[in-house]
């Protein structure tokens, strides 16, 4: 059985507290984990008071159920009794409660399209709504015949994505070097232009490949994607890791790196469309990374598409970049560090501050440091909050002085960019350090969930 103490969930200092647009997430009575829940939906109890019975729901049924201790919400054409849940949902019951009685789907979607409601609400399902909801007419006014294909194909193509266009070129090699007389027909599902709000994340499985030790408890995962996978996560983005944890699949936001940064040793290599990689802290308390820190070499994991709301076009003109992380939230810094020093032709300065308790917390230290040293636009900075007697560096945590002696400009109005990441009493902190020394909402931006 997993040990995961019952206070509060998640901890208070979880990155996962805070949602983006600050909806915060709100303490949870003890006994209420997601760990509970869990337990609550295999305990053969009878959630939905149906007794197993599937049913069809009227619109006029579904109104009916609008009360707490009996509250029925519709997500994508399925019924559920979330009354059991109320206590456990880390939004609160009155958010929750938004939706009683009605189609919840939107407001799901806006607030957390990624969290998986069917495998965590499948004990609490009543049924489908009676009347199946319509295909949106835009599926079928914007419905396009795309050219399937008639001859068979080599296994290997190649994609390019164009990120500040918005262009993908996919490149097929024909298995055979005949003429073709007919392209084929698109494949079931295959020809319909879907707004991606109107489609749940997909998820593809991805195989351990090697996990090594970074520090004492923050490791690099690669996984290797499926064969002909194409998945590129853009500079600042992340994705869902999902496991199956007793029974239940389990979602947490990751943001993958590059498997190591710009050093004289290696070429600037952004693109490796085989492996994905990501530096993740594993808390021996925790519910996601203990499993995935169980995983043998060859286990699977699944990959979600990629979400998040950075553009590389906050790049555009930059000439001087200001990076703040704390912990784990180094994570989205490796790309933007490999992008920005390759990418930004008249980036000036370069400079991270990343904050730490010891210095075995580092992640990446020696590395930064020879960066530091081969690349003279770039510096670091480690701040350490919990330091032995001879550290000689930076003490302390995030504060007026360490910034503002930090985030110097190269010239008095050149443009910046600061990102901020990790846990949410750090970037709440940093954000209101950084509006009361003057820089405004377009400098700075924050990563959150
Ligand atoms: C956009 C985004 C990107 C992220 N990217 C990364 C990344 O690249 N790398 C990375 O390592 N993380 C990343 N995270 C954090 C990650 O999603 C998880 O929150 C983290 O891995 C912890 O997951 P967990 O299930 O193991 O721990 P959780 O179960 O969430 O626990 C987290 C902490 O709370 C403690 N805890 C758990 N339950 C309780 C309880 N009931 N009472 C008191 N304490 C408790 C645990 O011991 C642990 O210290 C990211 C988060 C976001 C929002
Ligand atoms: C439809 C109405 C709902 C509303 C308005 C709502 C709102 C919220 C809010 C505000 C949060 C906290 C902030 C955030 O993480 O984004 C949250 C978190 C969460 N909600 Fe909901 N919720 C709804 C339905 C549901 C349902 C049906 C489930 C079922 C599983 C669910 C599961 C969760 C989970 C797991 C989290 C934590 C996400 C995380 O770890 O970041 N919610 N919800």
């Amino acid at each position: 059985m997993l040990n995961v103490p019952s206070q509060s969930f998640p901890a208070p200092s979880s990155q996962q507290r805070v949602a983006s647009g600050g909806r915060s997430k709100v303490p949870l009575k003890q006994g209420r984990s997601l760990m509970d829940w869990i337990r609550l939906t295999k305990s053969g109890k009878d959630l939905t008071g149906l007794r197993g019975r599937l049913i069809e729901v009227t619109e006029e049924e579904l109104k009916k159920h609008n009360k707490k201790d009996d509250c029925w919400i519709c997500i994508r054409g399925f019924v559920y009794n979330v009354s059991p849940y109320m206590e456990y949902h880390p939004g609160g019951e009155d958010e929750l409660m938004r939706a009683a009685g009605s189609d919840g789907t939107d407001l799901f979607d806006q607030v957390h399209r990624w969290v998986n409601y069917e495998s965590m609400l499948k004990e609490c399902l009543v049924g489908r709504m009676a009347i199946k909801p319509a295909v949106p007419k835009d599926y079928r006014e914007e419905k396009k015949v795309l050219n399937g294909l008639s001859h068979e194909i080599q296994e290997d193509f190649s994609v390019r994505v164009v990120e500040n266009v918005g262009k993908i070129e996919i490149v097929l090699k024909k298995k055979e070097n005949t003429s073709w007389k007919r392209l084929g027909h698109p494949l079931e599902n295959h020809n319909l232009l879907i707004p991606k709000k109107d489609t749940g994340l997909y998820y593809r499985k991805c195989q351990l490949i090697s996990k090594e030790g970074v520090t004492h408890d923050t490791k690099l995962f690669c996984l290797m994607l499926p064969p002909s996978t194409h998945l590129q996560v853009p500079v600042g983005q992340h994705v869902y890791l999902k496991l199956t944890i007793t029974g239940t699949e389990i979602v947490k936001p990751y943001t993958p790196v590059c498997d190591f940064l710009l050093s004289e040793f290696k070429e600037p290599v952004l693109l490796n469309n085989k492996y994905i990689y990501f530096l993740i802290k594993i808390y021996p308390a925790g519910l996601f990374t203990p499993e995935l820190d169980h995983l043998h070499i060859g286990d699977f994991v699944s990959v979600s598409n990629p979400e998040g709301n950075f553009k590389i076009s906050q790049f555009r003109e930059l000439e001087d970049l200001f990076l703040l992380a704390a912990g784990t939230g180094f994570t989205p810094m490796v790309k933007i560090l490999n992008y920005a020093l390759t990418n930004i032709p008249g980036l000036r300065k370069v400079k991270l501050m990343f904050f730490n308790k010891t210095e075995d917390d580092i992640i990446w230290r020696s590395q930064l440091e020879k960066l530091a040293f081969k690349d003279k636009r770039f510096d670091v900075e480690f701040v350490l909050s919990a330091p032995t007697s001879e550290w000689n560096g930076k003490r302390g945590y995030i504060s007026p002085a360490l910034l503002s002696q930090f985030l110097k400009r190269s010239l008095d109005n050149s443009r910046v960019l600061i990102c901020i990441c990790g846990p949410t009493p750090f970037t709440e902190q940093g954000i209101r350090l950084l509006h009361d020394l003057n820089f405004s909402k377009d400098e700075i931006h924050s990563f959150t969930a």
